[in-house]
């Protein structure tokens, strides 16, 4: 199978010539079989980077220098693809990528992973299988681990590790205190376990869910992360435990989906609450009215501190995927408190068009780069280019797809509550090595800086 890739990439270039390189793809927003088209020209591309499923290689995960949280998050965009599109052409590679990553132990700590494993990659492949039992993706075989008793499995070992002695609270960022960014909490993890408890709330109606929802919620207001009052809402990246999380410490830096899981999470406990609480709704509008400095120019959202970073090299892998699931998280909103959707649809309609018009590179002329302001192709390719295009075009599908279910309306996923509640002697604990420790969610750093520069070259290639 490996040797059949080059003759089809110079198929793709010559097609690519006959037909006018450069011109980008065609996305009419006011019909449903134009954005499915789009968004399935963009997941093929996403997808050149997969090999995982080639004979020799490993199930579930995208080749150096991509992550293995980020695989992860892929395969939670093709699980949401195929619930907007009706197209199932990834679901058997989604499935058993799903299942190979899943430990023994039936959770989210593979031995190859767990020495750099953080509470944020873990997250993301916890918001796959959630997203798979919400869409009623096919249940896996019998005697493999179901979807919801793996999301429950994340939720159980997450809480286990909440850390009240410094802070009042909050989740490390690491798991393990050899990691680098053992002495940081940050939004992604923290607005992570947030999203996931909420989810599992609305998914399970377990109280205990939207309590743990309500605690992590709570700690973050108090903490320096987040800005939550009458004039403003804003997710910082995070603050180091050094001074107990005071906020002289707090890392400013914004990114678009630390805000977007705190959306998504007010979203659904809005809709788990069915006293009339305002409360989630008021906070719900706060932190969509605080995302509108990611949507700077006429509704396009914009990963404003990539901006920055594309201009000494210094953005790292992991940052062009991130518009994804703002992307994401705000179209699930729509179904979970509707009344946003006429505040959320032009939104998600101006930054499809812009990702469109970014995806005419490459060989192809289809190729996904990062400004979303240019139809211009700004020469940048990656996972992380075509997943964040994928998937804010395919959120335009969001008002005729089924909203997320749960068990009191047709979910099927079995669950577990006591999932993951393992001796903590079972993962691997093998010592860590350098390269292992870049493998970790980093905000700077040299070692990452040297990573972005080899990626950026590498990342002109075909593949
Ligand atoms: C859909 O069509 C209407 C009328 O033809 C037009 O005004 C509107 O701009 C279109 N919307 C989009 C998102 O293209
Ligand atoms: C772990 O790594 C080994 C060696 O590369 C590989 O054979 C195995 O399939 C991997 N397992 C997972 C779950 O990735
Ligand atoms: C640390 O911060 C928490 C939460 O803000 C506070 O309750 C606690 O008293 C602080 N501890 C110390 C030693 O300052
Ligand atoms: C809201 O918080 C921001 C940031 O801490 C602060 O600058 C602003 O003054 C606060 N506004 C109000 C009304 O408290
Ligand atoms: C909404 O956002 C604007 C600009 O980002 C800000 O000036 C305003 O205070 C915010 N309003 C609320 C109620 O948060
Ligand atoms: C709504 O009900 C929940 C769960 O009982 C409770 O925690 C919350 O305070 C209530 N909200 C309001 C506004 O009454
Ligand atoms: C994106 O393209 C627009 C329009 O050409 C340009 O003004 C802007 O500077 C570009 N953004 C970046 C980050 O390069």
């Amino acid at each position: 199978m490996v040797s059949l890739r080059i003759p089809l990439v110079a198929a793709l270039v010559v097609a690519g010539l006959a037909q006018n390189v450069a011109q980008a793809i065609d996305l009419d927003l006011n019909n449903t079989d134009s954005i499915k088209a789009a968004a399935s020209t963009v997941a093929d591309g996403m997808m050149k980077f997969y090999i995982g499923n080639l004979p020799g290689q490993t199930p579930g995960l995208l080749q150096p220098p991509y992550y293995w949280w980020e695989a992860g998050a892929m395969w939670g965009q093709l699980i949401e693809y195929w619930h907007y599109t009706g197209d199932s052409t990834y679901n058997d590679v989604v499935q058993e990528a799903l299942l190979f990553q899943s430990a023994p132990t039936k959770d989210y700590m593979p031995v190859n992973q767990t020495k750099s494993e953080g509470n944020d990659d873990q997250l993301f492949w916890a918001f796959a299988v959630m997203s798979a039992a919400e869409t009623l993706f096919p249940n896996p075989p019998q005697d493999q681990p179901q979807w919801l008793a793996l999301a429950q499995a994340v939720f159980n070992q997450q809480i286990s590790r909440w850390n009240p002695e410094l802070c009042g609270g909050g989740l490390r960022w690491q798991i393990y205190n050899f990691n680098i960014g053992w002495n940081y909490k940050n939004a992604i993890s923290n607005g992570g376990l947030f999203q996931l408890s909420a989810r599992l709330a609305r998914y399970t109606l377990h109280q205990t869910y939207a309590d743990w929802a309500e605690k992590v919620y709570d700690w973050m207001a108090q903490s320096p992360i987040m800005v939550t009052n009458s004039s403003s809402y804003d997710v910082y990246d995070g603050v180091t435990t050094d001074h107990n999380c005071s906020a002289a410490d707090v890392e400013k830096v914004l990114w678009t989906y630390n805000i977007g899981t705190m959306i998504n999470g007010c979203a659904y406990m809005y809709n788990y609450q069915t006293n009339g609480s305002n409360v989630w709704a008021e906070r719900l509008n706060g932190f969509i009215n605080g995302s509108s400095v990611y949507f700077p120019n006429g509704d396009v959202m914009d990963e404003i501190s990539m901006d920055q970073c594309q201009v000494t090299n210094a953005c790292t892998q992991d940052q062009p995927s991130y518009r994804a699931y703002l992307a994401r998280w705000l179209a699930t909103t729509t179904q979970m408190a509707p009344y946003t959707f006429n505040h959320i649809a032009p939104l998600l309609q101006a930054s499809a068009k812009g990702a469109a018009g970014q995806c005419s590179g490459g060989d192809d002329g289809k190729t996904c780069g990062r400004n979303w302001t240019s139809t211009e192709w700004d020469g940048y390719t990656g996972v992380g280019e075509q997943m964040s295009a994928l998937s804010v075009i395919q959120s335009n599908l969001v008002s005729t797809a089924a909203a997320p279910a749960g068990q009191d309306n047709g979910g099927t996923s079995e669950g577990d509550p006591g999932a993951g509640i393992v001796d903590p002697n079972v993962h691997d604990m093998r010592p860590i090595t350098t390269v292992d420790k870049a493998g970790s969610w980093v905000l700077t750093g040299v070692m990452l800086l040297v990573l972005m520069a080899g990626a950026i070259s590498m990342g002109y290639g075909d593949d």
